[in-house]
């Protein structure tokens, strides 16, 4: 069987970023024989969250590769040139492309990888290979969607595989109810409910008011009542004032590093609102703006339930009845709804699952500054993870903000290990798979 030097799980702007820092290195003599498995049919940005007007929430230039090389073919302005729109989009003078847009880079980005991504397969399992007492190589294990097992054999591993929908536990019983689903399956899922009368939406980040504002202009003709649910006293703007913005700032990975547990802690705490829970400032006034129209109208169409909670969901034949607790008066009542978004954020800890046949061979899960899990001698593998290492880098982790640069890291890291060393060299010579 072929032995990569890297396989990729997930193909998503980060191991995108990273292929495209693979092919420049190729440039410069280093060929490092990669593989990346996405379980998408095809490449997509978020495609359930691709509405109509929603943008970027950092600028393009920390887009795929301008902050590690600017003058690679694969930056978002070369991308426009390349479309021919570079002077249009000059004039729309901002730095906050559409989500749309964006997505239909990273697409361009992508489709310059297909030779070496499969798509349509779910890698479900990471297995030990052993010589003797040693791990040498991993064994991939992916299955498509007509559940045919793939296996493949690699050195090194990258998991980059995003975050995974977090469904409150009061939602827990209602798994496959369709009348309630994750924000992460909005778009596929709301075409369902044409005739809904009352919707609820639970939490108050940027996924929420995006639904929010979407949900109302849906329904504007059906006049569907809207129910915006949040635990928190009011919706606060994510903060991108560029003192602050400084966070995101690829140096402030090392700062982040370098500092004990409890500043990284205390550095998460206080940022924590400039990323999670914190809609943009101009979605929040046309949220406020909805509910002051209303009050001019004298007519209660959606509500804010701000400092509530579900305690209780339950299935019914004529909806999904909430009990919700009032936080400031300590008291219940119930609403039923014909469907219920969940838009409560994202787990980052899945990447565990799937090492968990590895698991032994890790001395902890923590990560060294390449982003590299710490591992034991015998264990030769380098695994690395992006976008699961919030916790030692920072909150950039898990945005698009660092990723061009955290690729690079990971290149020379790749580069720099010992079993790698050899193969790369092999290959100095070998040619760049397309010319561009
Ligand atoms: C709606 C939305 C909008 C966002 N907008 C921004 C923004 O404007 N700016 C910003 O900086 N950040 C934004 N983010 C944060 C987002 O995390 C990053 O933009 C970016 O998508 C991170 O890239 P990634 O490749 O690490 O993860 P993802 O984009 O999540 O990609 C991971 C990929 O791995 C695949 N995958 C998962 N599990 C497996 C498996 N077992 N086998 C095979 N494939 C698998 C997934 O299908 C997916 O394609 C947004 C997030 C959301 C949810
Ligand atoms: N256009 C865009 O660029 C765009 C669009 C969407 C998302 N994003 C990005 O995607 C990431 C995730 O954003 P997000 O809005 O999906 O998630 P998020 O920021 O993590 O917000 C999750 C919300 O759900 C609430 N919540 C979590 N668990 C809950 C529970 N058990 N019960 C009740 N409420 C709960 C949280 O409330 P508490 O604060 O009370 O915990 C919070 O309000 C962010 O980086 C964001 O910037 C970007």
């Amino acid at each position: 069987m072929k032995i990569y030097d890297l396989i990729g799980i997930g193909f998503g702007p980060s191991n995108i970023a990273l292929a495209i820092t693979l092919e420049e290195q190729k440039q410069s003599g280093y060929g490092i024989e990669s593989f990346f498995i996405e379980k998408q049919p095809n490449f997509a940005w978020h495609a359930n969250m691709l509405l109509d007007n929603a943008h970027m929430q950092v600028s393009f230039l920390k887009d795929l590769a301008t902050m590690r090389n600017p003058s690679s073919h694969f930056t978002f302005i070369n991308y426009l040139h390349q479309k021919n729109r570079l002077q249009d989009f000059i004039n729309l003078k901002t730095f906050f492309p559409s989500r749309h847009e964006f997505n239909d880079y990273l697409t361009w980005a992508a489709s310059h990888f297909d030779h070496c991504c499969a798509y349509g397969e779910e890698v479900i399992e990471v297995l030990p290979e052993k010589r003797g007492d040693e791990v040498a190589l991993l064994r991939i294990r992916s299955r498509n969607r007509e559940q045919v097992v793939h296996e493949r054999l690699t050195r090194n591993l990258v998991i980059s595989i995003g975050g995974q929908p977090r469904i409150p536990e009061s939602f827990a019983p209602l798994k496959g109810d369709p009348r309630v689903f994750h924000s992460n399956n909005y778009l596929k899922e709301i075409k369902h409910h044409p005739h809904a009368k009352k919707i609820a939406v639970v939490g108050g980040g940027q996924s929420a008011a995006e639904i929010f504002m979407d949900l109302h202009h849906r329904y504007e003709k059906d006049k569907a009542q809207v129910d915006l649910i949040m635990r928190a006293r009011a919706i606060k703007p994510s903060d991108d004032s560029p003192f602050v913005n400084e966070i995101f700032n690829t140096d402030f990975t090392d700062y982040v590093f370098n500092s004990s547990d409890q500043q990284r802690t205390e550095i998460l705490n206080e940022f924590w609102h400039t990323n999670y829970a914190a809609p943009d400032l101009v979605l929040i006034e046309q949220i406020f703006n909805v509910f002051y129209r209303q009050k001019v109208a004298g007519i209660e169409r959606h509500r804010f339930l701000r400092r509530h909670e579900v305690k209780q969901a339950v299935s019914q034949n004529d909806g999904i009845q909430f009990v919700l607790h009032d936080l400031n008066t300590e008291q219940d009542r119930t609403a039923t709804y014909d469907a219920v978004v969940l838009a409560t954020g994202y787990n980052r800890d899945y990447h565990k699952l799937l090492l968990a046949p590895i698991m032994p061979y890790f001395r902890d899960m923590q990560v060294d500054r390449q982003y590299r899990l710490n591992s034991v001698a015998q264990f030769k593998p380098s695994v690395f993870l992006q976008g699961a290492c919030e916790s030692s880098h920072g909150l950039s982790d898990t945005l698009l903000s660092v990723t061009a640069v955290r690729t690079h890291e990971i290149a020379q890291a790749l580069i720099n290990t010992s079993n790698q060393t050899t193969s790369a060299q092999l290959k100095r010579a070998m040619p760049s798979a397309f010319a561009y």
